[in-house]
């Protein structure tokens, strides 16, 4: 079989700046797909360095070979911080209010990926399968077929593919598309991000879309775009739920809110989650029911994440101030409400933070998938399974449909979600549980691996 080399801008380094909980899906997955395949991890080390060494720096650690090369500062600035940041991040997840365009960025992101395709070059041999990830390397492969690379060559986006109307905001929108374009595969989270994609090749590009196999034929090149939602390492997240870690954190959880329903919330501190909007229906649940405040602890696990980014500093503020102002609000000598935690959790602590919660809340504006609401699900007892309440706008919610799906932007939705999970009597619980266990369980990051490396290596 071919190796396989993985190129991503985050990778699973231990001890990398930024390990502590806030890398997010993308590094959590790849960890586990490289580990069940032969080969390589390429990527940034999370580290700046003033005169990066062209060498990648390559380690081993539990089956995973990692090679990772450090950025410089204009790099890191312009393209981490800037263009993949600051531009494309806000655009894809449809907020364009917040999406912010410059030349300098624009260049550094080129730049960048030129860099990575240089550096790359050397890990590559003639029958390897690459396979690139996300919104920092979309032109990545097109400099590679620019080296020569005639390699199979794969992308999988992890974020949305915005609507065309919005996506034509991005200056030089075409150019993006059309290195896409150069990739023998791409991958989406789920069918509604593919379909913007397929509508902007046929309407913005002019290319031969056939939607029922996904093929997009543009100046003589033909490229197959499909849907493969991403999944959890579920029979590793239940072993590591049987450590000592897991069973400790859950203790704590339940001896700390009893005689309450925990309700729990995991999210990288980023617009996109809807943390404000989250703790407005948190505020309406309290206001609709006066003991509502005596009922329920709401604990939200929120790492800072890309904390040079000036829209993150302010969702830090906006929703620090929030919390405040809704516990004192709510408070009373013996109850605080909502609980507010700024740091990183291991996956262990998560299990068990998760199990002991009666209700998930999971309600990003926009996400691509969104994995907290899968893990939220496998960390339940079979016999007494919370409920989750999820946004219809994550992609998760095309497959976890028995979740209860809610509008985030309605504070009225989430309150009377977060009744409706209280309320709901075991048998319902149960059943809603099981199918979406069976989903969760089935659906998981080795499937996910296995259908888009069969796939790429088909098409
Ligand atoms: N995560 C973690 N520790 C934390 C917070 C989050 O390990 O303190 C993990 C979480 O378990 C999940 C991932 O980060 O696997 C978040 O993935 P998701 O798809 O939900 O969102 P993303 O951050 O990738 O946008
Ligand atoms: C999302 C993105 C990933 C990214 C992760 C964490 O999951 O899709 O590409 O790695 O967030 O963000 P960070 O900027 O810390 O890598």
């Amino acid at each position: 079989m071919s190796r396989l080399v993985v190129i991503s801008n985050r990778v699973a380094v231990p001890k990398a700046r930024g390990a502590s909980g806030a890398q997010g899906g993308l590094a959590g997955a790849l960890n586990a797909a490289l580990k069940t395949n032969d080969g390589i991890w390429f990527g940034w080390s999370g580290e700046e360095a003033e005169d990066p060494s062209a060498e990648p720096d390559v380690q081993t650690h539990d089956g995973v070979t990692t090679a990772t090369i450090d950025l410089a500062p204009q790099d890191i600035e312009e393209y981490y911080n800037g263009y993949a940041n600051s531009t494309l991040w806000p655009l894809f997840h449809y907020r364009i209010d917040l999406a912010e365009y410059s030349r300098e960025t624009g260049k550094g992101y080129e730049r960048v990926n030129e860099l990575f395709a240089e550096r790359a070059a050397g890990l590559i041999e003639p029958d390897d399968t690459v396979w690139v990830h996300d919104y920092h390397f979309i032109p990545l492969g097109e400099r590679l077929r620019a080296r020569g690379f005639e390699n199979r060559i794969g992308f999988f986006l992890h974020i949305p593919w915005p609507p065309t109307r919005l996506f034509t905001s991005l200056p030089y929108h075409e150019r993006l598309v059309r290195t896409v374009l150069h990739y023998d595969l791409i991958g989406f989270q789920c069918n509604e991000w593919l379909e913007s994609f397929l509508h902007y090749c046929r309407k913005e590009l002019g290319a031969e879309v056939d939607d029922t196999i996904g093929k997009v034929t543009f100046e003589g090149r033909t490229t197959y775009a499909r849907s493969y939602p991403i999944g959890i390492d579920y029979d590793h997240f239940q072993s590591v739920g049987d450590s000592g870690e897991a069973r400790q954190a859950q203790q704590r959880m339940m001896s700390s809110t009893r005689h309450r329903t925990a309700i729990i919330g995991v999210d990288r501190l980023d617009y996109s989650k809807g943390l404000p909007e989250r703790i407005d229906g948190l505020a309406r649940f309290f206001e609709r029911f006066p003991e509502g405040n005596r009922e329920v602890i709401y604990v939200q696990i929120a790492p800072p994440s890309r904390e040079d980014v000036e829209s993150y500093q302010q969702i830090r503020e906006t929703l620090e101030a929030k919390t405040g102002r809704i516990n004192g609000e709510y408070s009373e000598i013996d109850v605080v409400p909502i609980r507010y935690v700024n740091k990183g959790h291991s996956m262990a602590e998560l299990y068990g933070c998760y199990r002991a919660s009666k209700i998930g809340l999971v309600t990003p504006l926009r996400d691509g998938m969104n994995l907290v609401a899968k893990e939220y699900v496998a960390a339940q007892d079979p016999d007494d399974p919370g409920v989750l309440i999820l946004s219809r706008f994550a992609g998760a919610a095309q497959q976890l449909s028995d979740a209860l799906l809610i509008n985030p932007y309605s504070n009225d939705e989430i309150a009377h979600a977060i009744r409706q999970a209280l309320d709901m009597p075991l048998e319902e619980r149960k059943a809603r549980w099981e199918k979406l266990n069976a989903c969760v369980r089935d659906e998981n990051i080795g499937a996910w691996t296995d259908n888009f490396v069969r796939d790429l290596g088909a098409v």
